[in-house]
Protein backbone atom coordinates (compact mmCIF):
# COMPACT_ATOMS: atom_id res chain seq x y z
CA UNK A 1 0.00 0.00 0.00
CA UNK A 2 2.04 2.82 -1.29
CA UNK A 3 -0.68 5.45 -0.38
CA UNK A 4 -2.69 6.13 2.55
CA UNK A 5 -6.17 8.08 3.00
CA UNK A 6 -7.16 10.50 5.68
CA UNK A 7 -9.85 11.83 6.37
CA UNK A 8 -10.43 15.45 6.08
CA UNK A 9 -12.57 18.71 7.10
CA UNK A 10 -13.11 21.66 4.87
CA UNK A 11 -11.65 25.29 4.47
CA UNK A 12 -15.16 26.66 4.82
CA UNK A 13 -14.07 29.98 7.15
CA UNK A 14 -12.68 31.44 3.73
CA UNK A 15 -12.88 31.14 0.46
CA UNK A 16 -9.17 30.96 -1.72
CA UNK A 17 -9.73 34.23 -3.47
CA UNK A 18 -6.68 34.94 -6.24
CA UNK A 19 -4.82 35.49 -3.62
CA UNK A 20 -5.71 32.33 -2.34
CA UNK A 21 -5.68 31.40 1.09
CA UNK A 22 -4.10 33.64 3.40
CA UNK A 23 -4.09 32.67 7.03
CA UNK A 24 -2.12 32.62 10.35
CA UNK A 25 0.66 29.74 10.50
CA UNK A 26 -1.33 28.08 12.96
CA UNK A 27 -4.48 28.06 11.00
CA UNK A 28 -2.53 26.07 8.64
CA UNK A 29 -1.28 23.90 11.01
CA UNK A 30 -4.54 22.92 12.10
CA UNK A 31 -6.20 19.77 11.76
CA UNK A 32 -5.88 19.01 7.29
CA UNK A 33 -6.14 22.60 6.30
CA UNK A 34 -2.95 22.64 3.81
CA UNK A 35 -3.99 19.17 2.73
CA UNK A 36 -7.96 19.93 2.01
CA UNK A 37 -7.25 22.56 0.09
CA UNK A 38 -4.05 20.56 -2.16
CA UNK A 39 -6.46 17.83 -2.52
CA UNK A 40 -9.10 20.09 -4.04
CA UNK A 41 -6.60 21.54 -6.59
CA UNK A 42 -6.19 18.19 -7.89
CA UNK A 43 -9.65 17.13 -7.54
CA UNK A 44 -10.85 19.92 -9.71
CA UNK A 45 -7.30 20.94 -11.99
CA UNK A 46 -7.65 17.16 -13.78
CA UNK A 47 -4.76 18.73 -15.91
CA UNK A 48 -1.68 18.33 -13.15
CA UNK A 49 -3.06 14.37 -13.06
CA UNK A 50 -0.21 13.16 -15.56
CA UNK A 51 1.01 16.50 -15.95
CA UNK A 52 3.52 19.07 -14.63
CA UNK A 53 3.28 20.80 -11.84
CA UNK A 54 5.73 23.75 -10.40
CA UNK A 55 5.89 24.60 -6.65
CA UNK A 56 7.92 27.14 -4.85
CA UNK A 57 7.44 29.71 -2.21
CA UNK A 58 8.79 33.21 -0.81
CA UNK A 59 10.65 31.07 2.20
CA UNK A 60 8.78 31.97 4.73
CA UNK A 61 7.90 29.92 7.89
CA UNK A 62 6.05 26.91 7.21
CA UNK A 63 7.41 27.20 3.51
CA UNK A 64 9.64 23.99 3.91
CA UNK A 65 6.41 21.76 5.73
CA UNK A 66 3.73 22.93 2.96
CA UNK A 67 6.59 21.50 0.67
CA UNK A 68 6.92 18.34 1.72
CA UNK A 69 3.26 17.46 2.40
CA UNK A 70 2.32 18.91 -1.33
CA UNK A 71 5.13 16.84 -2.87
CA UNK A 72 3.88 13.19 -0.99
CA UNK A 73 0.25 14.56 -1.76
CA UNK A 74 1.19 14.89 -5.30
CA UNK A 75 2.62 11.95 -5.97
CA UNK A 76 -0.41 9.99 -4.54
CA UNK A 77 -2.29 11.75 -6.75
CA UNK A 78 -0.34 10.64 -9.90
CA UNK A 79 1.08 14.29 -11.07
CA UNK A 80 3.97 13.34 -13.07
CA UNK A 81 6.30 15.86 -12.73
CA UNK A 82 7.09 18.78 -10.17
CA UNK A 83 9.85 21.43 -10.56
CA UNK A 84 10.41 23.11 -7.10
CA UNK A 85 12.59 25.64 -6.79
CA UNK A 86 15.91 24.60 -4.24
CA UNK A 87 15.78 25.52 -0.91
CA UNK A 88 11.47 25.61 -1.62
CA UNK A 89 11.91 29.00 -2.81
CA UNK A 90 10.57 30.61 -6.28
CA UNK A 91 9.40 34.23 -6.07
CA UNK A 92 5.93 34.94 -7.69
CA UNK A 93 7.11 36.16 -11.05
CA UNK A 94 9.38 33.52 -11.57
CA UNK A 95 7.07 30.58 -10.73
CA UNK A 96 5.19 32.35 -13.39
CA UNK A 97 7.75 32.32 -15.75
CA UNK A 98 8.81 28.52 -14.87
CA UNK A 99 5.25 27.74 -15.28
CA UNK A 100 4.94 29.16 -18.62
CA UNK A 101 8.73 28.22 -19.78
CA UNK A 102 7.60 24.34 -19.29
CA UNK A 103 4.54 24.58 -20.31
CA UNK A 104 3.07 23.24 -16.55
CA UNK A 105 -0.13 22.48 -16.38
CA UNK A 106 0.16 24.75 -13.03
CA UNK A 107 1.64 26.08 -10.11
CA UNK A 108 1.28 26.17 -6.55
CA UNK A 109 2.83 29.26 -5.11
CA UNK A 110 3.27 29.72 -1.25
CA UNK A 111 3.14 33.16 -0.09
CA UNK A 112 1.35 35.51 2.14
CA UNK A 113 3.14 38.37 0.21
CA UNK A 114 3.78 41.00 2.10
CA UNK A 115 2.37 40.17 5.59
CA UNK A 116 4.59 39.36 8.68
CA UNK A 117 5.98 35.63 8.28
CA UNK A 118 7.38 33.92 11.42
CA UNK A 119 5.56 31.23 13.66
CA UNK A 120 3.09 33.82 14.59
CA UNK A 121 3.00 35.46 10.95
CA UNK A 122 1.14 34.81 8.09
CA UNK A 123 1.08 31.84 5.14
CA UNK A 124 -0.78 31.81 1.98
CA UNK A 125 -1.38 29.45 -0.91
CA UNK A 126 -2.34 30.23 -4.04
CA UNK A 127 -2.77 28.26 -7.63
CA UNK A 128 -1.74 29.55 -10.52
CA UNK A 129 -3.04 28.09 -14.30
CA UNK A 130 -0.96 27.05 -17.48
CA UNK A 131 -0.96 30.96 -18.34
CA UNK A 132 1.43 31.32 -15.39
CA UNK A 133 -1.36 33.93 -13.71
CA UNK A 134 -3.49 33.39 -11.05
CA UNK A 135 -6.61 31.28 -10.92
CA UNK A 136 -9.42 33.04 -12.56
CA UNK A 137 -12.69 33.19 -10.37
CA UNK A 138 -14.15 30.34 -11.92
CA UNK A 139 -11.31 28.14 -11.03
CA UNK A 140 -11.18 29.12 -7.06
CA UNK A 141 -14.89 28.90 -6.81
CA UNK A 142 -14.50 25.28 -8.15
CA UNK A 143 -11.84 24.65 -5.71
CA UNK A 144 -13.73 26.30 -3.02
CA UNK A 145 -16.74 23.97 -3.97
CA UNK A 146 -14.94 20.67 -3.54
CA UNK A 147 -12.76 21.62 -0.50
CA UNK A 148 -16.89 21.26 0.94
CA UNK A 149 -17.57 18.11 -0.21
CA UNK A 150 -14.27 16.04 -0.42
CA UNK A 151 -14.02 13.02 2.50
CA UNK A 152 -10.47 11.71 1.99
CA UNK A 153 -6.98 13.28 0.70
CA UNK A 154 -3.94 10.98 -1.18
CA UNK A 155 -0.65 10.71 0.74
CA UNK A 156 2.85 8.83 -0.45
CA UNK A 157 4.37 7.17 2.69
CA UNK A 158 7.52 8.32 1.35
CA UNK A 159 10.13 10.13 3.58
CA UNK A 160 11.14 13.68 3.02
CA UNK A 161 12.19 15.09 -0.11
CA UNK A 162 16.02 16.83 -0.08
CA UNK A 163 15.38 20.00 -1.90
CA UNK A 164 18.21 21.52 -1.00
CA UNK A 165 20.25 19.62 -3.47
CA UNK A 166 20.08 20.59 -7.52
CA UNK A 167 19.08 17.49 -9.51
CA UNK A 168 16.13 15.35 -10.16
CA UNK A 169 14.82 12.60 -7.73
CA UNK A 170 11.81 10.16 -7.26
CA UNK A 171 9.37 10.26 -5.20
CA UNK A 172 7.13 7.22 -6.15
CA UNK A 173 6.56 7.46 -9.30
CA UNK A 174 6.82 11.33 -9.92
CA UNK A 175 9.90 13.16 -10.70
CA UNK A 176 11.03 15.83 -9.00
CA UNK A 177 13.35 18.45 -10.43
CA UNK A 178 14.97 20.67 -8.09
CA UNK A 179 15.47 23.78 -10.12
CA UNK A 180 17.61 26.67 -9.34
CA UNK A 181 15.44 29.51 -8.60
CA UNK A 182 16.82 32.16 -10.13
CA UNK A 183 18.55 30.82 -13.53
CA UNK A 184 14.83 30.55 -15.42
CA UNK A 185 14.27 34.34 -14.73
CA UNK A 186 17.31 35.94 -15.00
CA UNK A 187 17.42 34.58 -18.40
CA UNK A 188 14.02 36.01 -19.19
CA UNK A 189 15.63 39.60 -17.71
CA UNK A 190 18.53 39.22 -20.35
CA UNK A 191 16.00 38.80 -22.73
CA UNK A 192 13.77 41.81 -21.99
CA UNK A 193 16.42 44.55 -21.33
CA UNK A 194 19.60 45.88 -22.45
CA UNK A 195 22.26 44.40 -19.97
CA UNK A 196 25.18 45.86 -21.61
CA UNK A 197 24.11 49.19 -21.43
CA UNK A 198 23.09 48.55 -17.71
CA UNK A 199 26.36 47.08 -16.81
CA UNK A 200 27.84 50.25 -17.95
CA UNK A 201 25.75 52.48 -16.02
CA UNK A 202 26.68 50.77 -13.19
CA UNK A 203 30.28 50.51 -13.93
CA UNK A 204 30.71 54.37 -14.40
CA UNK A 205 29.72 55.18 -10.38
CA UNK A 206 25.97 55.54 -10.54
CA UNK A 207 24.98 54.05 -7.23
CA UNK A 208 21.89 52.02 -6.01
CA UNK A 209 21.09 50.27 -3.87
CA UNK A 210 18.03 46.88 -3.82
CA UNK A 211 16.32 46.19 -0.65
CA UNK A 212 15.06 42.69 -0.62
CA UNK A 213 13.96 42.94 2.91
CA UNK A 214 15.05 39.66 4.40
CA UNK A 215 12.40 37.67 1.64
CA UNK A 216 12.65 35.81 -1.31
CA UNK A 217 14.29 38.59 -4.21
CA UNK A 218 17.75 38.20 -2.11
CA UNK A 219 19.08 35.72 -4.57
CA UNK A 220 17.81 36.99 -7.48
CA UNK A 221 18.63 40.20 -6.99
CA UNK A 222 22.19 39.46 -6.04
CA UNK A 223 22.48 37.16 -8.73
CA UNK A 224 21.04 39.71 -11.48
CA UNK A 225 22.48 43.33 -10.40
CA UNK A 226 26.04 41.91 -8.40
CA UNK A 227 26.94 39.13 -10.53
CA UNK A 228 25.56 39.59 -14.00
CA UNK A 229 25.36 43.57 -13.93
CA UNK A 230 28.33 43.86 -11.84
CA UNK A 231 27.02 46.06 -9.11
CA UNK A 232 29.33 46.27 -6.65
CA UNK A 233 28.96 43.65 -3.24
CA UNK A 234 26.76 45.07 -0.56
CA UNK A 235 24.56 47.41 -3.30
CA UNK A 236 21.76 44.14 -2.27
CA UNK A 237 21.03 44.57 1.33
CA UNK A 238 19.31 42.52 3.47
CA UNK A 239 19.65 40.17 0.86
CA UNK A 240 19.23 36.74 2.74
CA UNK A 241 15.85 35.43 3.19
CA UNK A 242 14.69 34.20 6.82
CA UNK A 243 11.91 32.11 7.66
CA UNK A 244 10.62 35.91 9.64
CA UNK A 245 12.23 38.19 7.46
CA UNK A 246 13.73 39.68 10.52
CA UNK A 247 10.43 40.24 12.78
CA UNK A 248 10.25 43.06 9.56
CA UNK A 249 7.04 43.52 7.05
CA UNK A 250 8.43 42.65 3.49
CA UNK A 251 5.89 45.19 2.24
CA UNK A 252 8.11 48.03 0.01
CA UNK A 253 6.87 51.34 1.01
CA UNK A 254 8.10 54.82 2.92
CA UNK A 255 7.21 52.96 6.41
CA UNK A 256 8.81 49.57 6.24
CA UNK A 257 11.68 50.23 3.87
CA UNK A 258 12.37 53.27 6.06
CA UNK A 259 16.05 51.56 6.53
CA UNK A 260 16.32 51.79 2.40
CA UNK A 261 14.89 55.71 2.24
CA UNK A 262 17.49 57.23 4.20
CA UNK A 263 20.06 56.02 1.70
CA UNK A 264 18.81 57.93 -0.59
CA UNK A 265 18.90 61.40 0.88
CA UNK A 266 20.90 64.20 1.24
CA UNK A 267 24.13 65.15 -0.93
CA UNK A 268 25.49 61.51 -0.06
CA UNK A 269 22.15 59.63 -1.02
CA UNK A 270 22.35 56.96 -3.70
CA UNK A 271 21.21 57.65 -7.18
CA UNK A 272 19.02 54.84 -7.19
CA UNK A 273 17.42 52.69 -4.74
CA UNK A 274 14.08 50.23 -4.63
CA UNK A 275 12.97 47.40 -2.92
CA UNK A 276 10.33 44.67 -2.64
CA UNK A 277 7.79 42.73 -1.15
CA UNK A 278 8.00 39.07 0.52
CA UNK A 279 7.55 37.45 -2.33
CA UNK A 280 9.26 39.90 -4.91
CA UNK A 281 5.78 41.30 -6.82
CA UNK A 282 5.59 44.50 -5.77
CA UNK A 283 8.35 47.53 -5.70
CA UNK A 284 9.11 50.72 -4.59
CA UNK A 285 11.27 53.18 -7.06
CA UNK A 286 13.12 55.64 -5.22
CA UNK A 287 15.57 58.40 -6.42
CA UNK A 288 17.93 60.62 -4.45
CA UNK A 289 15.84 62.32 -2.15
CA UNK A 290 12.83 61.39 -4.71
CA UNK A 291 9.44 58.80 -4.42
CA UNK A 292 8.09 57.81 -7.66
CA UNK A 293 4.70 57.01 -7.31
CA UNK A 294 3.45 53.56 -8.67
CA UNK A 295 1.28 55.35 -10.56
CA UNK A 296 3.86 57.44 -12.03
CA UNK A 297 6.22 54.68 -12.21
CA UNK A 298 3.95 52.73 -15.05
CA UNK A 299 3.18 56.33 -17.08
CA UNK A 300 7.38 57.08 -17.15
CA UNK A 301 7.97 52.85 -18.37
CA UNK A 302 5.06 53.17 -20.61
CA UNK A 303 6.38 56.60 -22.37
CA UNK A 304 10.03 54.97 -22.28
CA UNK A 305 9.22 51.87 -23.49
CA UNK A 306 10.67 51.92 -26.44
CA UNK A 307 14.41 52.60 -24.44
CA UNK A 308 13.99 48.56 -23.51
CA UNK A 309 15.09 46.26 -26.52
CA UNK A 310 11.84 43.80 -25.76
CA UNK A 311 9.63 47.00 -26.50
CA UNK A 312 11.94 48.80 -29.41
CA UNK A 313 8.94 48.31 -31.89
CA UNK A 314 6.59 50.14 -29.10
CA UNK A 315 3.80 48.55 -27.10
CA UNK A 316 0.37 47.30 -28.27
CA UNK A 317 -1.89 49.12 -25.29
CA UNK A 318 -1.77 49.90 -21.47
CA UNK A 319 -3.39 49.11 -18.49
CA UNK A 320 -4.23 50.17 -15.13
CA UNK A 321 -6.09 49.29 -12.15
CA UNK A 322 -9.46 51.72 -11.49
CA UNK A 323 -7.92 53.79 -8.17
CA UNK A 324 -4.38 53.97 -10.12
CA UNK A 325 -3.84 57.37 -11.26
CA UNK A 326 -4.69 58.62 -14.85
CA UNK A 327 -1.19 59.66 -15.33
CA UNK A 328 -0.69 56.44 -17.45
CA UNK A 329 -3.39 57.63 -19.39
CA UNK A 330 -2.22 60.87 -20.89
CA UNK A 331 0.78 58.70 -21.98
CA UNK A 332 -1.45 56.19 -24.02
CA UNK A 333 -3.59 59.09 -25.35
CA UNK A 334 -0.26 60.87 -26.63
CA UNK A 335 1.36 57.70 -27.84
CA UNK A 336 -2.28 56.58 -29.72
CA UNK A 337 -2.46 53.09 -27.89
CA UNK A 338 -5.02 51.22 -25.96
CA UNK A 339 -5.61 51.86 -22.32
CA UNK A 340 -7.86 49.97 -20.21
CA UNK A 341 -9.49 50.82 -16.80
CA UNK A 342 -9.73 47.20 -14.78
CA UNK A 343 -10.93 46.73 -11.07
CA UNK A 344 -8.73 46.35 -8.42
CA UNK A 345 -6.40 42.75 -8.63
CA UNK A 346 -4.01 41.96 -11.46
CA UNK A 347 -6.38 38.90 -12.22
CA UNK A 348 -8.15 41.46 -14.16
CA UNK A 349 -4.98 42.19 -16.99
CA UNK A 350 -4.53 38.59 -17.44
CA UNK A 351 -7.01 38.41 -20.88
CA UNK A 352 -5.55 41.35 -22.01
CA UNK A 353 -2.16 40.24 -21.80
CA UNK A 354 -2.65 36.78 -22.97
CA UNK A 355 -4.87 38.69 -25.75
CA UNK A 356 -1.72 41.06 -26.89
CA UNK A 357 -3.56 44.28 -26.32
CA UNK A 358 -1.66 45.39 -23.71
CA UNK A 359 2.29 45.08 -23.08
CA UNK A 360 2.72 47.21 -19.58
CA UNK A 361 -0.01 47.21 -16.61
CA UNK A 362 0.25 48.82 -13.37
CA UNK A 363 -1.61 49.14 -9.78
CA UNK A 364 -1.46 52.42 -7.17
CA UNK A 365 -0.11 49.30 -4.47
CA UNK A 366 2.89 49.17 -5.48
CA UNK A 367 2.33 46.22 -8.33
CA UNK A 368 4.40 46.88 -12.33
CA UNK A 369 4.71 44.43 -14.55
CA UNK A 370 4.07 43.34 -18.24
CA UNK A 371 3.36 40.21 -21.18
CA UNK A 372 6.42 38.82 -19.52
CA UNK A 373 4.64 37.08 -17.11
CA UNK A 374 1.22 36.80 -15.83
CA UNK A 375 2.16 38.50 -12.03
CA UNK A 376 3.31 41.81 -11.01
CA UNK A 377 7.42 41.75 -11.03
CA UNK A 378 9.36 43.55 -8.69
CA UNK A 379 12.43 43.15 -10.14
CA UNK A 380 10.84 43.77 -13.46
CA UNK A 381 10.27 47.05 -12.89
CA UNK A 382 13.61 47.76 -10.82
CA UNK A 383 15.23 46.83 -13.94
CA UNK A 384 13.28 48.89 -16.76
CA UNK A 385 13.85 51.66 -14.47
CA UNK A 386 17.88 50.79 -15.01
CA UNK A 387 17.39 50.41 -18.16
CA UNK A 388 15.48 53.79 -19.13
CA UNK A 389 17.77 55.27 -16.84
CA UNK A 390 21.12 53.67 -18.71
CA UNK A 391 19.16 55.28 -22.42
CA UNK A 392 18.50 58.83 -21.30
CA UNK A 393 21.92 59.60 -18.68
CA UNK A 394 19.65 61.83 -16.46
CA UNK A 395 18.81 61.24 -12.73
CA UNK A 396 15.61 59.90 -11.69
CA UNK A 397 14.16 63.49 -10.35
CA UNK A 398 15.22 64.61 -13.90
CA UNK A 399 13.41 61.91 -15.68
CA UNK A 400 9.67 62.02 -13.55
CA UNK A 401 9.69 66.14 -13.79
CA UNK A 402 10.16 66.43 -17.53
CA UNK A 403 7.26 63.64 -17.72
CA UNK A 404 4.80 66.12 -15.32
CA UNK A 405 5.92 68.91 -18.02
CA UNK A 406 5.20 67.23 -20.88
CA UNK A 407 2.35 65.25 -19.51
CA UNK A 408 1.27 67.29 -16.43
CA UNK A 409 1.03 65.75 -13.03
CA UNK A 410 -1.15 63.69 -11.61
CA UNK A 411 -0.86 64.42 -8.22
CA UNK A 412 -1.84 61.17 -6.19
CA UNK A 413 -2.79 59.91 -2.60
CA UNK A 414 -4.05 57.22 -1.10
CA UNK A 415 -5.89 57.33 2.69
CA UNK A 416 -6.69 54.74 4.07
CA UNK A 417 -8.87 53.87 7.18
CA UNK A 418 -8.36 50.48 9.20
CA UNK A 419 -10.12 48.23 11.13
CA UNK A 420 -13.42 50.12 10.61
CA UNK A 421 -16.49 48.60 11.67
CA UNK A 422 -17.82 46.85 8.85
CA UNK A 423 -21.18 47.84 9.04
CA UNK A 424 -20.59 51.60 9.17
CA UNK A 425 -17.92 51.47 6.08
CA UNK A 426 -20.80 49.46 4.13
CA UNK A 427 -23.20 52.36 5.11
CA UNK A 428 -21.03 54.92 4.31
CA UNK A 429 -20.43 53.35 0.57
CA UNK A 430 -24.73 52.56 0.39
CA UNK A 431 -25.52 56.49 0.99
CA UNK A 432 -22.51 57.39 -1.43
CA UNK A 433 -24.75 55.18 -4.25
CA UNK A 434 -27.92 56.21 -2.84
CA UNK A 435 -26.08 59.93 -4.31
CA UNK A 436 -24.54 59.30 -7.30
CA UNK A 437 -27.21 60.23 -9.62
CA UNK A 438 -27.44 63.92 -7.80
CA UNK A 439 -24.04 64.39 -8.38
CA UNK A 440 -23.17 65.25 -12.10
CA UNK A 441 -23.05 69.09 -12.93
CA UNK A 442 -23.16 69.69 -9.00
CA UNK A 443 -19.96 72.10 -7.58
CA UNK A 444 -17.97 70.72 -4.88
CA UNK A 445 -15.92 72.71 -3.24
CA UNK A 446 -16.05 75.22 -6.28
CA UNK A 447 -15.10 72.58 -8.89
CA UNK A 448 -17.26 70.61 -11.28
CA UNK A 449 -18.71 67.15 -11.13
CA UNK A 450 -18.43 65.72 -14.35
CA UNK A 451 -19.33 62.13 -13.60
CA UNK A 452 -20.17 59.90 -10.42
CA UNK A 453 -20.53 55.93 -10.57
CA UNK A 454 -19.88 52.64 -9.18
CA UNK A 455 -17.39 51.35 -11.14
CA UNK A 456 -18.10 48.09 -13.39
CA UNK A 457 -15.96 46.54 -16.20
CA UNK A 458 -17.05 44.22 -19.07
CA UNK A 459 -13.83 42.32 -20.08
CA UNK A 460 -13.65 43.16 -23.60
CA UNK A 461 -12.24 39.32 -24.45
CA UNK A 462 -14.48 37.28 -22.18
CA UNK A 463 -17.08 39.44 -21.60
CA UNK A 464 -17.66 39.24 -17.83
CA UNK A 465 -18.83 42.10 -15.75
CA UNK A 466 -17.42 42.62 -12.80
CA UNK A 467 -20.02 45.60 -11.00
CA UNK A 468 -19.71 47.96 -7.82
CA UNK A 469 -15.74 47.57 -7.93
CA UNK A 470 -15.94 51.57 -6.18
CA UNK A 471 -16.96 55.11 -6.60
CA UNK A 472 -15.70 57.17 -8.63
CA UNK A 473 -16.14 60.90 -9.15
CA UNK A 474 -14.61 62.89 -11.63
CA UNK A 475 -14.20 66.51 -11.67
CA UNK A 476 -14.57 68.96 -14.74
CA UNK A 477 -10.59 69.96 -14.68
CA UNK A 478 -9.21 66.37 -14.35
CA UNK A 479 -9.40 65.70 -10.83
CA UNK A 480 -10.74 62.62 -9.04
CA UNK A 481 -11.83 60.97 -5.80
CA UNK A 482 -12.23 57.32 -5.84
CA UNK A 483 -14.39 55.50 -2.45
CA UNK A 484 -13.67 51.44 -2.44
CA UNK A 485 -13.22 49.07 0.36
CA UNK A 486 -10.41 46.79 0.84
CA UNK A 487 -10.55 43.02 -0.52
CA UNK A 488 -7.22 42.21 1.51
CA UNK A 489 -8.09 43.86 5.10
CA UNK A 490 -8.41 40.95 7.90
CA UNK A 491 -9.99 43.10 10.69
CA UNK A 492 -12.72 44.78 10.24
CA UNK A 493 -13.27 46.73 6.99
CA UNK A 494 -10.62 48.92 5.38
CA UNK A 495 -11.92 52.39 3.82
CA UNK A 496 -9.78 52.83 1.26
CA UNK A 497 -10.11 57.10 -0.54
CA UNK A 498 -7.91 57.98 -3.39
CA UNK A 499 -7.36 61.30 -4.24
CA UNK A 500 -6.08 62.53 -7.55
CA UNK A 501 -5.46 65.95 -8.88
CA UNK A 502 -4.10 67.16 -12.26
CA UNK A 503 -2.09 69.99 -12.63
CA UNK A 504 -0.79 70.95 -16.00
CA UNK A 505 0.92 74.26 -15.26
CA UNK A 506 5.06 73.16 -14.91
CA UNK A 507 5.12 76.00 -12.33
CA UNK A 508 2.00 74.14 -10.60
CA UNK A 509 3.95 70.72 -10.07
CA UNK A 510 6.30 70.85 -7.21
CA UNK A 511 3.84 71.24 -3.89
CA UNK A 512 3.84 69.01 -1.30
CA UNK A 513 1.35 66.36 -2.07
CA UNK A 514 -1.09 66.32 0.42
CA UNK A 515 -1.06 70.09 0.36
CA UNK A 516 -1.80 70.05 -3.68
CA UNK A 517 -4.43 67.65 -2.56
CA UNK A 518 -6.16 69.72 0.43
CA UNK A 519 -9.01 70.80 -2.08
CA UNK A 520 -9.78 67.01 -3.02
CA UNK A 521 -9.13 65.52 0.38
CA UNK A 522 -12.01 68.34 1.76
CA UNK A 523 -14.36 67.12 -1.43
CA UNK A 524 -14.14 64.05 -0.62
CA UNK A 525 -14.99 64.70 2.96
CA UNK A 526 -17.79 67.05 1.99
CA UNK A 527 -19.47 64.01 -0.07
CA UNK A 528 -18.86 61.36 1.78
CA UNK A 529 -18.93 62.61 5.62
CA UNK A 530 -16.15 60.52 6.61
CA UNK A 531 -15.59 61.57 10.06
CA UNK A 532 -19.13 61.36 11.13
CA UNK A 533 -19.92 58.47 9.53
CA UNK A 534 -17.02 55.75 10.65
CA UNK A 535 -16.21 57.58 13.24
CA UNK A 536 -12.67 58.72 12.49
CA UNK A 537 -11.00 62.39 12.43
CA UNK A 538 -7.78 61.24 10.07
CA UNK A 539 -6.97 58.33 7.78
CA UNK A 540 -4.32 55.35 9.72
CA UNK A 541 -1.93 54.84 6.66
CA UNK A 542 -0.96 57.82 4.24
CA UNK A 543 0.47 56.40 1.15
C1 LIG B 1 -4.70 45.39 -2.30
C2 LIG B 1 -4.34 46.42 -3.34
C3 LIG B 1 -4.57 45.85 -4.73
C4 LIG B 1 -3.79 44.55 -4.90
C5 LIG B 1 -4.13 43.60 -3.76
C6 LIG B 1 -3.27 42.34 -3.81
O1 LIG B 1 -6.08 45.04 -2.40
O2 LIG B 1 -5.09 47.61 -3.16
O3 LIG B 1 -4.19 46.78 -5.70
O4 LIG B 1 -4.09 43.95 -6.12
O5 LIG B 1 -3.91 44.23 -2.50
O6 LIG B 1 -1.91 42.63 -3.72
P1 LIG B 1 -7.25 45.70 -1.50
O7 LIG B 1 -6.90 45.48 -0.06
O8 LIG B 1 -7.27 47.16 -1.82
O9 LIG B 1 -8.50 44.99 -1.94
ZN1 LIG C 1 3.42 40.20 -3.04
Amino acid sequence: MPFTTYSTHPYKDQRPGTSGLRKRVEVFRQGNYLKNFVQSVIDTQRELVGGTLVLGGDGRFFNREAIQVILKMAAANGVARVFVGQGGLLSTPAASCVIRKYAAAGGLILSASHNPGGPDGDFGIKYNTANGGPAPEKVTEAIFARSLEIANFLSSNAGDVDIDTLGTVMLDKMKIEIIDPVADYAELMQSIFDFDAIRALLAGGFRMRFDAMHAVTGPYAVRIFEELLGAPAGTVINGQPLEDFGGHHPDPNLVHAAELVAMTRGADGVDFAAASDGDGDRNMILGRDFFVTPSDSLAVLAANATLIPAHAGGIPGVARSMPTSQAVDRVANALNIACFETPTGWKFFGNLLDDGRIAFCGEESFGTGSSHVREKDGLWAVLAWLNVLAARSQSVADIVNQHWQQYGRNYYSRHDYEGVSTKKANSLMDALRARLPSLPGTLLEGVEIAYADDFSYTDPIDGSVSAKQGIRIGFADGSRVVFRLSGTGTVGATLRVYLESYEPDPTRQQMETQSALARLIAAAESVANIASTIDRQSPDVIT
